[in-house]
């Protein structure tokens, strides 16, 4: 792994994310040898629009059961086990930062889902997967860290089989002005790599990706931030909230997430696109 990468694992890690999200689970009275997949909600899906978009991204993409779905940058597994658990979909997950990696895997286990989901370590611009492995590819919010998004791109095409999908959310640049940080994705500026909606689809497309669809989602982003926030300020030791997997600056993070988009310094889009045949 090379300096980029490392710092990525460091932003996103801490010692013992497993741990402090088995300690949270029993705090907030649930049973950690029980867990059902819904004891999770507040804390496993780690992008803007939460569960629901997830949902809505699925449905967008035309997800349907029995499809191989690669979810790059896959965090604690939230994404992965709804899209196992609700549309039928057999999921592998990557991503560069160990921790999260491995509270995937302990999760999906406990949840009884791990022969719907695999979890691996790994960087999503070099993925260890065999050409044509995928009906579809998938990433919520990880675009923003990667700095050679062409290189990225070419490895979802490749991996994905002529006509496969690849459904994206992500953060991108607004009026250029420079971002408040830290925020979720960077807490300082050389780990964010905004760029641009207009660039997005070019290197989309550049790599053989059509994009099929593009909406600006912004306002159902800024809508949503201002309700997690409201939940983060309201939880106590014993609630659940997205404060267990990012346990510096949670508060601050989330202001600027809101003021970014807010002040039109970012915007967020979801697209799905076609692997040119
Ligand atoms: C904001 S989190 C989103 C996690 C998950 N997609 C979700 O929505 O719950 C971004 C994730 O992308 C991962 N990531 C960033 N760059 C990556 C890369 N080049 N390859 C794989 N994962 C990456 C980070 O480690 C982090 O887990």
């Amino acid at each position: 792994m090379g300096a980029g990468e490392q710092a990525i694992d460091r932003h996103y890690g801490s010692a013992d994310i497993s741990a402090r999200i088995l300690a949270a689970l029993a705090a907030a009275g649930k049973d950690p040898a029980q867990l059902a997949r819904s004891d999770l909600a507040a804390i496993d899906e780690f992008h803007g629009g939460g569960i629901a978009s997830t949902r809505e991204l699925a449905r967008y993409a035309g997800l349907t059961a029995g499809m191989a779905v690669l979810d790059i940058g896959c965090g604690i597994g939230g994404p992965a086990r709804t899209l196992a658990a609700e549309f039928g979909c057999r999921v592998s997950g990557i991503d560069l930062t160990r921790e999260f990696v491995r509270a995937a895997e302990m999760l999906t286990e406990r949840i009884g889902m791990s022969a719907q989901c695999d979890f691996r370590h790994g960087d999503g611009a070099s993925l260890p997967w065999p050409d044509a492995s995928f009906d579809a590819v998938w990433s919520q919010n990880m675009l923003m860290n990667v700095p050679d998004k062409a290189a990225l791109f070419v490895e979802v095409a490749r991996v994905l089989k002529p006509g496969g999908r690849f459904a994206f959310e992500s953060v991108v640049a607004g009026s250029g002005e420079a971002i408040h940080l830290p925020c979720f994705w960077a807490s300082r500026a050389e780990l964010s790599h905004l760029v641009t909606r207009e660039a997005l689809e070019k290197l989309l497309e550049q790599a053989g990706l059509d994009i099929a669809a593009l909406d600006d989602t912004t306002a159902s982003v800024i809508a949503q931030g201002h309700k997690r926030k409201a939940a983060v300020d309201r939880a106590d030791a014993a609630t659940l909230s997205i404060a267990v997997i990012v346990p510096e600056d949670v508060t601050t993070k989330m202001d600027n997430a809101l003021r970014n988009n807010e002040e039109g310094r970012t915007r967020t889009v979801k697209g799905v696109c076609r692997r040119r045949a």
